[in-house]
């Protein structure tokens, strides 16, 4: 009996790794979060047109990958439908990505073609918010562990009765039968499943109450690439927060107005036209009006409005906060953004080149973990953690080359939640 599990354990983890190096081959959600996410949206015009049927509207599959490893090769060949959205999207150049293959090229359209909008999903509560691609093979895998479990059993009841009239035969006595929920080798490969299964829901999640790729519309049409992409202005500006605090933080009217005072018009509508999630255009100088209302700024006077007490009459916008944590979770800008010298872009992508800001981590347990297992602390320089001695004095014999945040308790729950 012993036996047959630790095959079928093997048999398992055969299974699992299998499962897991077959999807990171061609993980086409990976891929296009990691290279595309930042331009493209698959069902939004973001920087580049919205990528849900390209396959079907683009030339052909051919010039599908030459226009992906060099967009601009393409471009200068003089190809008319390369021309053609490279004008409609205000020759914008697009990221060459010469190392992709095609069968890489081919998940990632797999994947923005059986994306389906989150918030649509929510809205029909249907409870199935899966955006996996229907390849997912769980259910298969599922069977077949099923199927294999009860080859096990009958094996071992096989094996029990040939046993017993062995033994009858020779006049030896059987050994007791142990039912099988005493079983001890049983029961702890049912603990093992369970203690598996819990884990891959605690960090999955549950998808519920998530919103990757949450891209909702704000009060005022603020451009994130126009402040901190095209006129450079930096991140601490106006999130001066994620340098000294917990909250990287929303920067107050009072804050636009140091140049808004000034400036009171978009003239960049030749070269960055704005756009919004419906394909409208926007006009940007409307929108700075809208900030003057906010903000209680007469531009004719170049005044503040005032009441007769001489109080400004203000109020600020409602922005909508794109990124939530559960209540029940803590986490610090100014750690990682100063103890840790982590970019903004790894958590937030590319926000310099997007007009409008969505969530670009799903911000599930297992994304904080994966980075917590897989970065080092920035350790040498750092007297924060002169603590850890064992760590500078291993690095120092040698026999160490890095501190990882997980070796600095960085997967103990008790930090992360109340
Ligand atoms: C730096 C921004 C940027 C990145 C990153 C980017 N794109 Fe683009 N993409 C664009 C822009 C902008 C266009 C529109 C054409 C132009 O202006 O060059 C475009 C156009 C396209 C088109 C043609 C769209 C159509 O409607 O015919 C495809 C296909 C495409 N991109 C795929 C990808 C894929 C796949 C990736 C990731 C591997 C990617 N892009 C990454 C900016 C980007
Ligand atoms: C590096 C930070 C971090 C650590 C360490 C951590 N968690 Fe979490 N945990 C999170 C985040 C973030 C969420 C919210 C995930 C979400 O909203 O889907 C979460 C969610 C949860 C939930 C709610 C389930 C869910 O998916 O919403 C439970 C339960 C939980 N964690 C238990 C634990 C336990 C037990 C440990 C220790 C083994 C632990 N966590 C360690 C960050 C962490
Ligand atoms: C001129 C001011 C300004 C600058 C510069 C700026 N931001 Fe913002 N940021 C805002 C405002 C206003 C909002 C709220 C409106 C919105 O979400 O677009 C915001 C929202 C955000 C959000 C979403 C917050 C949420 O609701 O969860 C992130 C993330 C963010 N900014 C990151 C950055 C990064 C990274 C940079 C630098 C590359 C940057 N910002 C530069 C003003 C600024
Ligand atoms: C290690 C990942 C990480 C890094 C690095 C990071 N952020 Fe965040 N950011 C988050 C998470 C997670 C939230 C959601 C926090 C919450 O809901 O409490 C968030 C929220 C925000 C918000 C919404 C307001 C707030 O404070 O909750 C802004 C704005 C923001 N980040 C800007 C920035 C800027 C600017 C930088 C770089 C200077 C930065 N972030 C670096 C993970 C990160
Ligand atoms: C450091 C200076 C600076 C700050 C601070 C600033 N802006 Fe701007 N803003 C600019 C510049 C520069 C432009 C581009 C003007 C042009 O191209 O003609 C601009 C353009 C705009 C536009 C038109 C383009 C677009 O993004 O839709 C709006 C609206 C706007 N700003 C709103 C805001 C708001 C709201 C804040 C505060 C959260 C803010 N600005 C803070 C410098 C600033
Ligand atoms: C991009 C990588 C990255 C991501 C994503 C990330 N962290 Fe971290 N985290 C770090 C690094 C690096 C440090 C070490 C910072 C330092 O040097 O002090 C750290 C440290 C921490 C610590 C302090 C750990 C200790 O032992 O003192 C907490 C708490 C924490 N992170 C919470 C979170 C939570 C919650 C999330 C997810 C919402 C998250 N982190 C996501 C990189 C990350």
């Amino acid at each position: 009996m012993a036996k047959e599990i630790k095959v079928y354990i093997l048999f398992i983890a055969f299974l699992v790794l299998h499962s897991f190096a077959s999807k990171a081959a061609t993980d086409g959600k990976a891929l296009f979060q990691a290279n595309c996410a930042s331009c493209h949206n698959p069902i939004k015009k973001a920087t580049g047109p919205a990528l849900q049927g390209v396959d079907a509207r683009v030339p052909s599959k051919e010039w599908l990958y030459s226009w992906i490893r060099n967009s601009a090769s393409v471009i200068a060949s003089g190809d008319a439908y390369a021309n053609k959205i490279y004008a409609e999207n205000a020759k914008t150049a697009m990221t060459a990505f010469p190392n992709l293959k095609n069968e890489e090229i081919d998940a990632i359209i797999v994947y923005v073609n059986e994306y389906k909008d989150p918030n649509a999903n929510k809205a029909k509560e249907s409870g199935a918010t899966s955006e996996e691609p229907s390849s997912d093979n769980t259910l298969l895998y599922a069977i077949l562990s099923i199927v294999m479990l009860m080859v096990i059993f009958i094996l071992t009841q096989a094996n029990k009765v040939l046993s017993r009239s062995a033994n009858a035969k020779m006049g030896l006595p059987s050994p007791k039968d142990v039912p099988y929920y005493r079983n001890k080798a049983v029961i702890a490969l049912f603990v093992a499943l369970l203690v598996i299964g819990f884990g891959i829901w605690l960090t999955n999640g549950s998808e519920l109450g998530r919103q990757k790729n949450y891209m909702p519309k704000q009060p005022i049409f603020y451009s994130h690439k126009v402040h901190a992409g095209i006129n450079q202005i930096n991140c601490l500006y106006c999130h001066a927060g994620a340098e000294k605090s917990r909250h990287a933080m929303i920067p107050s009217t009072n804050v636009c107005m140091n140049c808004h005072k000034q400036i009171n018009e978009y003239t960049g509508a030749e070269t960055h036209p704005l756009v919004d999630l419906e394909g409208n255009k926007i006009d940007g100088t409307k929108e700075i009006a809208k900030l003057y209302e906010y903000a209680g700024w007469d531009p004719v006077k170049k005044d503040y409005n005032r009441d007769a007490q001489g109080n400004i009459k203000a109020t600020s916008p409602e922005w909508v906060k794109i990124h939530n944590l559960p209540d029940h979770v803590y986490f610090n800008h100014s750690l990682h953004v100063v103890s840790g010298k982590i970019d903004c872009q790894r958590c937030h992508g590319n926000i310099e080149q997007m007009d409008e800001v969505f969530q670009f981590a799903d911000l599930s347990m297992g994304w904080c973990i994966n980075c917590h297992r897989n970065t080092n602390v920035q350790f040498a320089d750092n007297n924060y953690y002169s603590i850890f001695k064992k760590y500078h004095e291993e690095i120092k014999a040698g026999t160490r080359t890095d501190v990882k945040v997980s070796d600095i308790g960085g997967l103990e729950c008790q930090k992360c939640h109340y």
